[in-house]
């Protein structure tokens, strides 16, 4: 079976860091063009028709960085949103946030809210984006939430399906991810969407996210056309 387009493209956004000590900048320069990037892959994609998105932008193993780049980038979020929500909202795009919160800032919370809240009717691309987000902790938080359905009686534990983690998971009933593509060089998940990429293929580009662009990300599509997906079957 050929796959012309996938639905769901996943992306770890990586080499922020490398790009910007490379031209002997500050993290904080890497960090910024890294942004810059992902705004314009969310318009590629949109304009591609690809109907969902999700992008890693800080894990839950980010919060061992240096308290300054955690809190450079954590102003980053905030910047990033206030400046790009109106014209997500204007692209039809519908934002939603993965991850654990409860660490992150009020007033990251309130804009992450709020954004979510701005463009929930919006029909266009449905972007994800993981924020203080670790496969475990999803996988952990997802079985927390089906105990105490279970526990509450609204749940029949002889009923626990596959379907029931993954709809206790941050991404909920959104199709898996159809491809998944790292920048960076790196080739490991470092705790992204493990349960959800259990059949996704898998794309490692060299290039380092602040360059990432157009031609890389249709290198990306292409690389997916050309597989098979078997899904174990014979086919
Ligand atoms: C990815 O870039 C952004 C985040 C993880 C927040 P890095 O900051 O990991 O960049 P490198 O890997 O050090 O180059
Ligand atoms: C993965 O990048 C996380 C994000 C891109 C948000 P890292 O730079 O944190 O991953 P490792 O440390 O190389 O595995
Ligand atoms: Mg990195």
């Amino acid at each position: 079976m050929k796959n012309i387009k996938p639905d769901h493209v996943a992306i770890i956004m990586d080499g922020n860091g490398r790009w910007a000590s490379n031209r002997k900048k500050s993290r904080r320069y890497g960090h910024k063009k890294g942004a810059t990037t992902a705004k314009n892959i969310v318009k590629i994609v949109s304009t591609n028709k690809i109907k969902y998105l999700t992008l890693y932008a800080f894990s839950t193993e980010n919060w061992d960085r240096p308290t300054k780049e955690v809190s450079l980038l954590m102003s980053l979020f905030i910047e990033t949103l206030e400046n790009e929500i109106d014209e997500l909202n204007s692209n039809n795009v519908k934002i939603r946030f993965i991850g654990d919160r409860e660490n992150l800032s009020k007033k990251l919370q309130d804009k992450m809210e709020n954004a979510e809240k701005m463009t929930i009717d919006n029909t266009g691309l449905n972007l994800f984006v993981a924020l203080a987000y670790g496969a475990r902790w999803d996988i952990l938080n997802a079985i927390k939430g089906i105990v105490t359905r279970v526990k509450e009686n609204q749940l029949d534990e002889l009923e626990i399906d596959e379907n029931t983690l993954s709809n206790h998971l941050q991404l909920g009933n959104a199709p898996d991810p159809d491809l998944l593509i790292r920048t960076g060089g790196e080739k490991r998940i470092s705790n992204f969407l493990l349960w959800n990429i259990a059949y996704t293929e898998l794309f490692f580009c060299d290039c380092l996210w602040p360059e990432f662009n157009e031609e890389e990300f249709s290198n990306a599509l292409d690389f997916y056309s050309k597989r098979k997906r078997r899904f174990g079957s014979f086919v």
